[in-house]
């Protein structure tokens, strides 16, 4: 008989990865649960409470089907046999390891959950981001009890990124399962190879040890916001130096041990994981004793912070060392395109930044608007919102762009020109647009990673 399938926690990655393991599985139940019932109802709605291309589609195609949403957590848990854990595991706030540790309280209350209502063996499976060997503190916790039912946890770290969620679903480029080496342990990894086997050729499943498959999660993530630091880095070189980045970047990416992908400097990287991952890295490392390693990634993380302070200054140097007063058109709220995802982003810092020097800012964002408004609400009426983004520009002394949206690629420039004050100044965080066009036109455009183009006299 195929087993049920059940996930705890309705998120970013639960929500998106059940639906496509119900897509690719049509004769498996699936059961999606949240205590957040506002969350639960949007994913039973025609409006999905996340935005991520393509997903509303393949969720229509499987619910009621095989693929069901729920807050009813004690009943899920009592009727399914494999348990995917995606609770948030966000950086803890308080007491020891504040603003560097995972904070683990909605794993550990999820854990508690599974024991008291679990009535028969199950696999259960870590699909959050946590810090090495807490499937070993899972485990004893679900062994706590006095019945003799049977826990086997699996880490299966899931690599999806935003805004190509379903592609990165669908065709990943390895599916990674780590347990236990005991004869349990082995059963639970073929059972989980077997799953992921139904669309996964093979040979991209790979099967590790525990710690492993947790510590690759956290490596992944560091290694990737470590080439973003590394591209930013010299992208401020690069406007010292009057090189070019993006000049740069091919050069270096066209040598095939270095890869062209990631490399695209701008203002720093935002999202849920890579912060998150490497402070934890960072307080691994230190609590091992290993402070050279902690020292090494958490620079990583403070050349990102250095860069959206770089880039306010370099704005502020242009706008004749004063922007009190000035109107910010700050185009693009979302940590990435094709999110409507705001945590961490780039956007939260600089807006903050800019509010502390009086700018007057507007935020525009095609997708994030809800959210920033929520990541802002503490300025009050000093930020204002505008869906519109010419309505955005209307008297504006500068258009910042610091998410690379389509839409603002297809931006009429001539029309947004005129409504502004002069001189008019673009700042691209995103190196995303036509800067020479632009100039043309009559911006005094300054691009991340490469001199200003500018018609004013230096
Ligand atoms: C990331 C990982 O890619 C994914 O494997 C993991 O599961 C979760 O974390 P995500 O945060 O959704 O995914 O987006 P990603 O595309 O990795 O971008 C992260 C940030 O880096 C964004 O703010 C993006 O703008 C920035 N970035 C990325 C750059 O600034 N330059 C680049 O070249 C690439
Ligand atoms: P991610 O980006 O990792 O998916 P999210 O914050 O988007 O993180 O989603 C995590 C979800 O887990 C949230 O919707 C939250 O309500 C849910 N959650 C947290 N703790 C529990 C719990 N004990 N039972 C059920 N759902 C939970």
């Amino acid at each position: 008989m195929k087993r049920n399938i059940l996930c705890i926690g309705a998120g970013y990655v639960g929500g998106p990865t059940m639906a496509i393991l119900a897509q690719q599985c049509p004769d498996r139940r699936i059961t999606v649960v949240d205590n957040n019932a506002a969350r639960i109802a949007a994913w039973n709605s025609d409006t999905m409470p996340i935005y991520e291309p393509g997903l509303e589609e393949v969720v229509k195609s499987c619910r009621g089907r095989n693929l069901f949403f729920s807050t009813d957590v004690a009943r899920g848990i009592a009727e399914s046999d494999i348990i995917f854990v995606s609770v948030n595991t966000p950086t803890k706030t308080f007491g020891q390891g504040a603003g560097c540790a995972a904070d683990l309280q909605y794993w550990e209350k999820t854990a508690r959950l599974i024991l008291q209502h679990a009535t028969t063996d199950k696999i259960v499976v870590e699909k959050s981001t946590l810090p090495v060997r807490t499937a070993h503190a899972m485990s004893r916790i679900l062994h706590s009890g006095a019945s003799a039912v049977h826990f086997e946890v699996l880490s299966n770290p899931e690599f999806l990124a935003e805004g190509t969620a379903i592609a990165d679903l669908t065709r990943p480029d390895r599916v990674l399962i780590g347990g236990a080496d005991t004869p349990q342990g082995r059963a639970a990894v073929a059972e989980l190879v077997a799953l992921y086997g139904a669309w996964v050729p093979p040979e991209r499943i790979l099967t590790t040890n525990v710690w492993s498959s947790e510590l690759s999660k956290l490596a992944a993530n560091a290694m990737l916001a470590q080439r973003v630091s590394s591209i930013n880095a010299l992208s401020a070189l690069c406007e010292a130096t009057e090189a070019n980045i993006s000049e740069v970047a091919r050069a270096i990416g066209m040598d095939s041990r270095i890869g062209p992908k990631f490399l695209k400097a701008g203002v720093g990287f935002g999202g849920s994981c890579f912060h998150k991952d490497i402070l934890n890295l960072v307080y691994l490392c230190d609590s091992y004793g290993l402070t050279e390693v902690a020292n090494y990634w958490r620079q990583v993380v403070i050349l990102n912070d250095y860069q959206q302070s770089r880039f306010v200054g370099a704005m502020i140097r242009a706008m004749f060392n004063t922007i009190a007063d000035k109107r910010i058109a700050l185009l693009g709220f979302a940590f990435k395109a094709d999110t409507g995802d705001t945590r961490e982003s780039p956007a939260i810092r600089i807006t903050r930044l800019l509010v502390e020097e009086h700018a007057r800012v507007v935020v525009s964002d095609p997708r994030a608007l809800d959210n920033a408004r929520k990541d802002l609400a503490d300025l009050g009426d000093r930020v204002l919102f505008e869906p519109d983004p010419y309505a955005a520009a209307v008297d504006a002394d500068a258009l910042v762009f610091l998410t690379d949206w389509r839409e603002y690629q297809a931006l009429d420039f001539t029309r947004l020109l005129p409504r502004m004050r002069r001189p008019a100044f673009l700042f691209d965080g995103r190196r995303f647009l036509d800067h020479d066009a632009l100039f043309r036109l009559g911006f005094n455009v300054h691009p991340i990673g490469s001199p200003p183009l500018s018609h004013l006299d230096n």
